[in-house]
């Protein structure tokens, strides 16, 4: 079965943002991801709502936002009326009856929701989220920065999560962000995955278009 290719527009060319989403949706992706960090939950800052408001005017992918930040619950709603159409945000940030708040709240905002996990989280804490949530975001490096090295860890995450999935006969997307090449692509594929993030991999080569052609026929 095909994957989605979610390209992360943390790795594209800041000063170029509209020819660089025309360069992707040109390649044939249907989403994008969007990496927020806030230099506290995560040792970097990139983007906010500001800059996601710019690019779902010019962008008809589908706008995958991935919230590395301590206060999703603060945030949330500007990123919704930014155009986020998948919100997710890290497990580890907050409490479980805040998690299963924020939940509530995207879902009852008609957009998507998805809930990440740290390499060091153990795939068993998603677990009970799974059946309430659209997607599961497995870090396959430790969140903050691009063109990392891929973690195996996140392979065996993966097919727990598919296992569970299968078993519960749940709808979730399993989504792997971090380290993706067409080599980690596979170990993922294999595994379970349905969302492929990638970053330098596309963003950093100059036949992005076969290169995530590639990537969606794994
Ligand atoms: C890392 C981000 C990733 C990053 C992936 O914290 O969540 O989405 O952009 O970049 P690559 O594909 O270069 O590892
Ligand atoms: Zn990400």
């Amino acid at each position: 079965m095909s994957k989605i290719i979610a390209p992360s527009l943390l790795a594209a060319d800041f000063k170029n943002l509209e020819l660089e989403i025309k360069r992707v949706s040109k390649a044939g992706a249907k989403w994008l991801h969007f990496d927020v960090m806030d230099g506290h939950f995560v040792p970097n800052i990139s983007f906010g709502p500001v800059v996601l408001a710019s690019v779902a005017k010019v962008s008809k992918l589908f706008l995958d936002v991935h919230l590395m930040i301590t206060h999703p619950e603060k945030y949330a709603d500007e990123f919704i009326k930014a155009g986020a159409q998948l919100i997710t945000f890290h497990i580890e940030a907050l409490k479980a009856d805040q998690v299963l708040k924020l939940i509530k709240h995207i879902k009852a905002n008609k957009v998507k929701v998805g809930l990440a996990i740290k390499p060091k989280t153990k795939v068993e804490t998603i677990l009970p989220y799974l059946k309430l949530i659209d997607l599961v975001l497995v870090m396959s490096v430790e969140p903050g920065f691009g063109g990392q090295k891929f973690m195996p860890l996140a392979v065996e995450k993966i097919k727990s999560l598919r296992a569970y999935i299968k078993k519960n006969k749940l709808k979730t997307l399993i989504e792997v962000d971090g380290g993706i090449n067409l080599e980690t692509a596979k170990l993922c594929a294999d595994a379970g995955v349905d969302v492929l993030v990638a970053g330098s991999y596309l963003f950093g080569a100059k036949d992005l278009s076969n290169k995530l052609k590639a990537l969606g026929r794994i």
